[in-house]
């Protein structure tokens, strides 16, 4: 019997080993100000005073798939912060799709704003109000992309959704061929984050303090190959990740559009917390964006 037990407590404590969080630094490492990064297991805390911001980055690149993170946003006082949950390829003509949160004043609600970046311009704003508080605890904030769309999801409820739209006369931007590398960071952005940029951070309220924990990557890894191993510049691999049979959950046929549910979602999202959309500003935009 004591032996019996003692195989199950062995098994429970292999499965909690199996299913618990990477640490930090398998797969991130600080990329700004690494001394404002602080780290223990899989929680990661970003501070912002008045002689840095700090931001980390991923390891490896990837093309396709899904990035999830919880994150609890800097409570109180967060007025001209910005904490960004985002991907990015770097470099000249890069693609991004970017978690903006600006911060506000305390008890004053806190702005998602996401962009995307196709061969280095960007200008596709969308700014949303959350229903939840997103300092009181950690909320997960997740990006799909597949081939066909990126989903920009908030507890899994989509906020977002920007499809590659199936015209051979357009050229229409969407990213698709650049691996990007997944990047968190907390900067001062009082010029224009809180209210217009008309409130300044205070800095007697510094440190403020972003954390981060619980990233699930499932994506397409780029360069993950040794180098001896490597037949080219990475065109090999971003075929792998690119190729239309790929087998990956992210490319079936389910995955391409937005399920009824998540329609319903998203139509929910947009009456009730969408305050702003490049789509509709015909101010700024004279010629309406080709993908609008
Ligand atoms: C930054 O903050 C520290 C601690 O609050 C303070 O001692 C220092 O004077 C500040 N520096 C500047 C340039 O404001
Ligand atoms: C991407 O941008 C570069 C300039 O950075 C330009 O030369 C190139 O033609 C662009 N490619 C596409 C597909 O628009
Ligand atoms: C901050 O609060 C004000 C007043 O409620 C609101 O207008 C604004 O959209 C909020 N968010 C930001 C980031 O300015
Ligand atoms: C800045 O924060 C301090 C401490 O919380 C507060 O006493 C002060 O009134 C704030 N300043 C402004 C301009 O809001």
């Amino acid at each position: 019997m004591a032996a019996v037990l003692q195989r199950v407590l062995m098994l429970v404590l292999c499965l909690e080993l199996a299913v618990g969080s990477l640490r930090f630094e398998d797969r991130f490492q600080p990329n700004w100000a690494p001394d404002h990064v602080m780290y223990d297991g899989d929680l990661i805390e970003l501070r912002l005073d008045n002689s840095s911001g700090c931001g980390f980055a991923s390891k490896s690149k990837y093309l396709f798939g899904s990035v999830s993170v919880q994150i609890k946003l800097v409570e109180g006082d967060s007025a001209g912060t910005v904490t960004a949950f985002y991907m990015s390829s770097v470099g000249e003509g890069h693609d991004e799709l970017d978690f903006e949160f600006l911060g506000n004043v305390s008890g004053e609600p806190y702005i998602v704003q996401t962009n995307i970046y196709v061969n280095g311009t960007g200008n596709r704003e969308q700014r949303h109000y959350l229903w939840f508080d997103p300092t009181k605890d950690f909320h997960s904030y997740s990006i799909l992309w597949n081939r066909h769309q990126i989903l920009f999801m908030a507890d899994n409820v989509p906020i977002r959704a920007f499809r590659k739209q199936q015209d051979t006369m357009l050229q229409l931007p969407f990213p698709d061929s650049k691996p990007m590398w997944v990047y968190g960071s907390v900067w001062n952005a009082d010029d224009w984050a809180t209210q217009g940029g008309r409130v300044k951070t205070n800095w007697s309220d510094a440190p403020f303090v972003s954390q981060f924990r619980g990233f699930e990557i499932d994506a397409c890894e780029v360069g993950g190959m040794p180098a001896d191993q490597r037949s080219d510049d990475g065109a090999t691999e971003r075929g792998r990740c690119a190729d239309a049979e790929t087998g990956f959950w992210w490319d079936t046929p389910a995955k391409a559009t937005l399920s009824p549910h998540q329609v319903r979602q998203l139509k929910w999202v947009s009456r009730r917390y969408k305050i702003y959309d490049y789509c509709r500003d015909a101010a700024r935009f004279v010629v309406k964006p080709v993908e609008c």
